[in-house]
């Protein structure tokens, strides 16, 4: 079985149990501050898992690309990957356990046709905050898993979510398979024998988790499912490692053999990660997502370099060909031999500062990355002598004395989480829409979003526009806005084809892709009509409650894109 089958053979499976298809949304979350990237198929889904009405039903199934920068450190292994695409079917508030182990089970065994002999399932134990799942392992049994391929874990190993520090969470249940062909299947499950491979998660999420701590359970119940594409594609065709898969094999074999096999790997799954998040219009850059697609591009440039081989250029080929897209005519190539030829100039120099210095200890690193942008995993391949006292938690520790990387580099940002839905992030919302459409009125119609951060506090807002604004025109968005806020309009809005929201000209969010039907918020009735914008909410009611509107920073976000900085007061 091939990447494109086992992909259509799980959409088709929970379309014909109901589910509606929905695209994979971009890597970058919209409106959500908490989380750099889409770590699972539920991100794009938060407003909906929080209570919204979906406008493609209670029933959806997806496979969503994702980014995970904290399972950096183990790519290289057979499992893990920073880019990777995850299988997931959801229930709003629809069916529950039964019927979400049940069509697990089904799918696992009768249209993959997994051997029930080599598979195993996890539930949760149990705790202080909800009870064991027996409920969930009854399912189980009763579809014909043995008890002692049933193990009962907390909530460390069976509990998901939230993402975040807020938002819906509950235990879960994880199918594993047995990956080993040289040895008969154990008969008792033991979670910590590496050659269980988790596959599957269902997740069941009937809490919330509050800002004190507390689970409180759900308003609605829902189920939160994802699988592996990578991983379970492995597993089908009997292969030890995700590597050896269509999505990798021809990717490594441009990747030259002297190589050893961990840097092959991280290449392969750094450069799949790359060209995703060029194609949705991330660019490197000292910040955030571009700090992201910058350090990964930098590590696999430095490996090229050391090597003295060109064939980056090529495996980048055939990623973008993967993806469907032409690599000459596409921004992955112009993007990466930019930042190549650019960090090439620095290594250069680096290397030559690096031969300059006897003994390389933290310090040291930390001063040849800062300055040449040196990553601290080539320091030991160029000389094993020179750097024999270095370790990488000092060099971290270094790190981590520097404001601005530490920022985006710490724990927080890359962990994930939830848009807290919380008043003052709605009231934002609603006021992105508002200033939007103002930018437009004030600046013309080329202004597009192209992009939104809000947290409690503020609003962060990009969009197209060649030049500074002035403050004459500042000040006329900012009335603009003001103005609505006096009307008191109201806020409503209307599930429609997308043919016909785009139609009635409403502004779509940068570059995501939308289902066949769309949810447009309006402001304001016909001919009050201020704004119209497909978007999944929540908003607040009338703009009367928003309170008044001040730009606080305009200035440049990347070429022809400006950024702006504002709040209510
Ligand atoms: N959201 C769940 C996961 O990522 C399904 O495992």
């Amino acid at each position: 079985m091939n990447s494109s089958d086992l992909r259509q053979k799980y959409l088709d499976f929970f379309k014909n149990k109901g589910h509606k298809i929905i695209p994979s949304a971009s890597l970058i979350p919209e409106n959500d501050p908490t989380v750099l990237f889409t770590t699972a198929g539920m991100h794009p889904l938060v407003p909906y898992l929080l209570g919204q009405k979906h406008p493609e039903g209670n029933r959806l199934a997806s496979c969503q690309r994702c980014i995970r920068t904290g399972d950096i450190a183990d790519v290289g292994d057979d499992t893990h990957l920073t880019f990777f695409e995850m299988l997931g079917n959801w229930s709003l508030g629809d069916y529950w356990k039964e019927d979400a182990i049940k069509w697990s089970f089904e799918f696992l065994t009768q249209e993959l046709k997994i051997p029930l002999e080599r598979l195993a399932v996890s539930c949760f134990a149990g705790d202080k905050d909800a009870p064991k799942d027996e409920e969930s392992a009854n399912i189980w049994m009763n579809l014909g898993i043995k008890k002692e391929r049933i193990a009962f874990l907390s909530k460390e190993d069976n509990w998901w979510g939230p993402a975040g520090e807020t938002g819906p969470c509950g235990p879960d249940t994880e199918m594993f398979y047995w990956k080993d062909n040289n040895e008969k299947t154990p008969d008792i499950f033991n979670p910590k024998d590496k050659r269980w491979v988790e596959i599957w998660n269902d997740v069941f999420m009937q809490y919330v988790k509050n800002k004190k701590g507390e689970y409180l359970p759900a308003k609605q119940k829902n189920v939160d499912t994802g699988m592996g594409l990578e991983r379970t594609l492995a597993i089908l065709n009997g292969k030890e490692n995700i590597y050896e898969t269509d999505i990798f094999e021809p990717i490594i074999k441009l990747i030259p053999a002297e190589l050893d096999e961990r840097k092959k790997r991280i290449i392969a799954d750094h450069s799949r990660a790359i060209a995703a998040l060029i194609l949705d219009s991330v660019r490197p850059s000292n910040k955030e997502h571009g700090y992201v697609l910058r350090r990964l591009m930098r590590r696999i440039i430095a490996y090229e370099f050391i090597s003295k081989k060109d064939f980056l250029t090529q495996v980048l080929k055939q990623v973008a060909l993967q993806n469907g897209v032409e690599f000459e005519k596409n921004s992955i190539n112009t993007v990466f031999s930019e930042e190549k030829n650019k960090f090439l100039k620095t290594l250069q120099k680096g290397i030559l500062e690096y031969s300059k210095i006897k003994d390389i200890n933290s310090e040291k690193a930390f001063y040849l990355y800062q300055s040449f942008g040196l990553p601290f995993d080539i320091l030991k391949e160029l000389d094993i002598e020179k750097t024999k006292n270095l370790k990488y938690e000092d060099f971290e520790k270094e790190l981590k004395k520097h404001q601005e990387l530490s920022r985006t580099a710490s724990a927080g940002m890359f962990k994930g989480g939830l848009a807290d839905n919380s008043e003052a992030t709605t009231k934002l919302h609603t006021t992105a829409h508002l200033m939007l459409a103002g930018l437009r009125k004030v600046l013309g119609e080329h202004v597009i979003q192209k992009g939104s951060n809000i947290t409690a506090e503020r609003l962060r807002f990009d969009f197209t526009h060649p030049e500074k604004l002035s403050p004459q025109q500042i000040n006329d968005v900012e009335n603009f806005v003001n103005d609505i806020i006096k009307k008191d309009l109201p806020v409503w809005f209307e599930e429609m084809p997308l043919e016909k929201a785009k139609k009635i000209n409403a502004m779509g969010v940068f570059e995501s892709k939308y289902g066949q039907t769309v949810k447009v918020y309006f402001v304001g009735k016909d001919k009050e009509n201020v704004s119209k914008e497909i978007c999944g909410g929540p908003h607040v009611d009338r703009t009367g409650v928003l309170g008044h509107f001040k730009i606080q920073k305009e200035e440049s976000s990347s070429a022809g894109v400006r950024r702006i900085k504002a709040i209510l007061e």
